[in-house]
């Protein structure tokens, strides 16, 4: 397994480029299964869930040819075998987005429980309910759940809450169903809305995406479209944590500040110049920063996708901060961590106390789960002396070539292969 060995303590300066966004990706690469025509995703970041994902519809049946980096054709002619096997959902969750459209496409899918991860338990109840007020027969048994459909139809459908793979399973389900869908507490995150851009090129009839009421008027059959992934809002906040904790100057390209905005907020409410123009935002990193209180929550409020990288940040401030996660159950896995690094966090269910002023020293970790592996990563290269980072396939699920980007910056990061 490969490692990473991070020097701290070197201001970041510079400009880099931010990727597809992983999330947006995911749910788009799976719309090919609505179609039996030819679908083209450009700016698809090349990271191993993406892999995964490819690898997935491969198995399913769809032919899949890479272009050049980020294009990706996709064609699902005919589809086999509609299935989402363990081997393949164990490594990620997001296999769950075949579900729908498998369904809505051929009546039939089998799809291996996700089963949780360090994070929390990640039900899918609300995609399975949801699924069979549109008429699924889904039995859950041996670890997968298998499901049969004569054609869905549409149904007014009230998420009990706010989810976002759960929001697009239906919303892809929905363009194929006899009939109205209205999706009621829809998850509003970026990523969404960008599914519906792309399913709506399509042929697909969706008004309110982005929203939290989602109205889809079925059709009989969808068709070839090209779509570009939009950035990927966590990547670009992992580097905006970063510039803020060396007192950096950095400038992200290619991105859309207008997804970031609770994000920047807080940036700038502890401290930090933040300047916004289209599609770049430089940072201007003033060590130490406030203590800002945070909690996560379903967009537009802050993701929970940053919260470890902001706890990293928190551990600098002049005071104490407490952070809520409200999202997952169990993700302050990174906390332990930290405290091995000289950070001074106290937990109590679902708050973290954080007290500043934490002089970080390097050691050796374990990254666990993909955001609290870019955690430490920061938590490196703000450290005195050397950290290695091991397990960093977590961080390769979702960060395109992360270490060649930081060291752009001026960062000391290497990855050392592993055996
Ligand atoms: C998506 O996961 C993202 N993954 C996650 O990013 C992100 O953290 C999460 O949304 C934020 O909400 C992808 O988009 C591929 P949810 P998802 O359904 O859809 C509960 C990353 O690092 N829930 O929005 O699986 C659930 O337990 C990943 O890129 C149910 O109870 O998350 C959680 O507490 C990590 N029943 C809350 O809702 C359900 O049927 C939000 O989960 C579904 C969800």
């Amino acid at each position: 397994m490969d490692r990473f060995r991070v020097t701290g303590r070197v201001r970041l300066a510079g400009s880099i480029p931010i990727s597809g966004a992983k999330n947006a990706a995911l749910p788009s690469l799976c719309a090919c299964l609505l179609t039996g025509e030819k679908l083209q995703i450009e700016n698809v970041p090349p990271v191993r869930d993406v892999r995964t994902t490819l690898r997935l519809l491969q198995y399913i049946g769809v032919d899949v040819e890479e272009t050049a980096e980020g294009s990706v054709l996709l064609k699902a002619a005919g589809l086999e075998k509609p299935e989402a096997p363990y081997d393949l959902v164990k490594t990620m969750r997001a296999s769950v987005l075949v579900l729908g459209p498998l369904l809505a496409r051929t009546g039939r899918a089998r799809v291996s429980l996700p089963g949780g991860c360090t994070i929390g338990a990640r039900p899918i109840d609300f995609h399975i309910e949801a699924l069979r007020r549109m008429g699924a027969r889904i039995e859950v048994e041996h670890g997968y759940v298998t499901a049969k459909s004569s054609r869905l139809r549409g149904v007014e459908y009230h998420f009990p809450g706010r989810s976002v793979t759960g929001t697009e399973n239906l919303l892809m389900a929905a363009t194929l169903a006899a009939g109205t869908t209205v999706l009621h507490n829809c998850a509003t995150e970026p990523e969404v809305a960008d599914l519906a851009r792309l399913l709506r090129a399509m042929g697909a009839k969706i008004e309110g995406a982005g929203t939290t009421t989602i109205h889809v008027e079925g059709v009989d059959a969808l068709h070839s479209a090209a779509h570009r992934i939009i950035p990927d809002r966590i990547e670009a906040g992992t580097f905006l944590v970063a510039a803020a904790l060396t007192g950096g100057d950095v400038t992200l390209r290619e991105c859309a500040p207008e997804h970031l905005g609770t994000v920047l907020d807080l940036l700038e409410r502890c401290g930090q110049g933040i300047e916004k123009n289209d599609g770049e935002i430089r940072i201007i990193g003033k060590v130490p920063p406030a203590p800002v209180d945070m909690a996560t929550g379903p967009y537009p409020e802050f993701p929970t996708d940053l919260q470890a990288q902001f706890m990293v940040l928190m551990t600098q401030a002049t005071g104490t901060s407490v952070i809520r996660e409200t999202i997952f159950e169990n993700r302050f896995q990174h906390a332990a961590e930290l405290r091995r690094m000289g950070a001074s966090i106290s937990l109590s269910g679902r708050n973290a106390t954080v007290k500043g002023a934490s002089r970080l020293s390097g050691a050796c970790l374990m990254a666990t789960d993909l955001r609290a592996s870019a955690c430490l990563v920061l938590a490196g290269l703000v450290a005195e002396g050397e950290t290695i980072i091991d397990r960093v396939y977590h961080v390769d699920r979702g960060y395109v070539r992360i270490e060649e980007k930081l060291r752009k910056l001026g960062a000391r990061l290497e990855r050392i292969q592993g055996s």
